[in-house]
């Protein structure tokens, strides 16, 4: 993993917490034992006091992206995905890495998320990314792809990335239990928190 260890119990004060900051995490894979899936569900336990975590699970729903589906309202699972990014002051994308890559199911909510151009749910917000993998690589690839598309959707990633190799070591029958990993999921949500930035209307 590449963000730097600290102990689980010592919680820091956060700068940025408000009474009602809302961070979103989207995990990237459909499988039902996934690690990243573990992960994003494990945030919700490790998020500071203050910061409410909603996991999203409607990856499935989305349908294919479709300009001429995009041109009136957009259909219902689209709608609740946008709808859940727009209430979120930061999300949390975490993903696996396919073919050196972001899961295509990720990449094309991404891009409904990314339309209108603009106003979409993505402009402005502030994004964290995760990645992680059973290699010894930790998902590198995917991580640096997710970075740029969320940059060109016209969200706005923190510098802070949390890469985790051998996940498969880190979870136990769905859950995460490394240490290690959990103090670093912790972490990397609080450096998403403190880099939330009010939004900007867009230019
Ligand atoms: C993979 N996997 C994989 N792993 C990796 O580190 N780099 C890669 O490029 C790929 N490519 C890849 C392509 C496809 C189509 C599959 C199905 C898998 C392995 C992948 O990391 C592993 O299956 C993870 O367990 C998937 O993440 P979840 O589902 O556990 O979250």
């Amino acid at each position: 993993m590449s963000i730097a260890a600290a102990p689980e119990a010592a919680s820091a004060t956060v700068r940025g917490v408000g009474p009602m900051t809302r961070i979103l995490v989207i995990g990237g894979s459909l499988r039902a034992a996934s690690h990243t899936t573990a992960l994003a569900r494990a945030t919700a336990e490790l998020a500071p006091p203050g910061v409410t975590v909603d996991v999203y699970d409607g990856l499935a729903t989305i349908p294919a992206y479709d300009a001429d589906a995009d041109a009136g309202d957009a259909a219902a699972p689209v709608r609740r995905l946008r709808d859940r990014i727009d209430r979120a002051d930061g999300v949390l994308f975490v993903t696996p890495e396919y073919n050196g890559s972001v899961p295509g199911v990720l990449k094309n909510a991404i891009d409904w998320a990314s339309r209108p151009h603009r106003s979409a749910a993505l402009s402005n917000k502030t994004v964290a990314v995760a990645g992680a993998s059973p290699s010894a690589y930790g998902a590198r690839w995917a991580i640096d792809d997710l970075r740029r598309v969320l940059g060109i959707a016209g969200a706005h990633p923190i510098e802070e990335e949390l890469s985790v190799p051998n996940v498969h070591e880190a979870v136990t029958e769905g859950a995460l239990t490394d240490a290690g990993v959990r103090d670093a999921v912790r972490r990397q949500v609080e450096a998403l928190v403190t880099g939330l930035r009010p939004v900007a209307a867009a230019a």
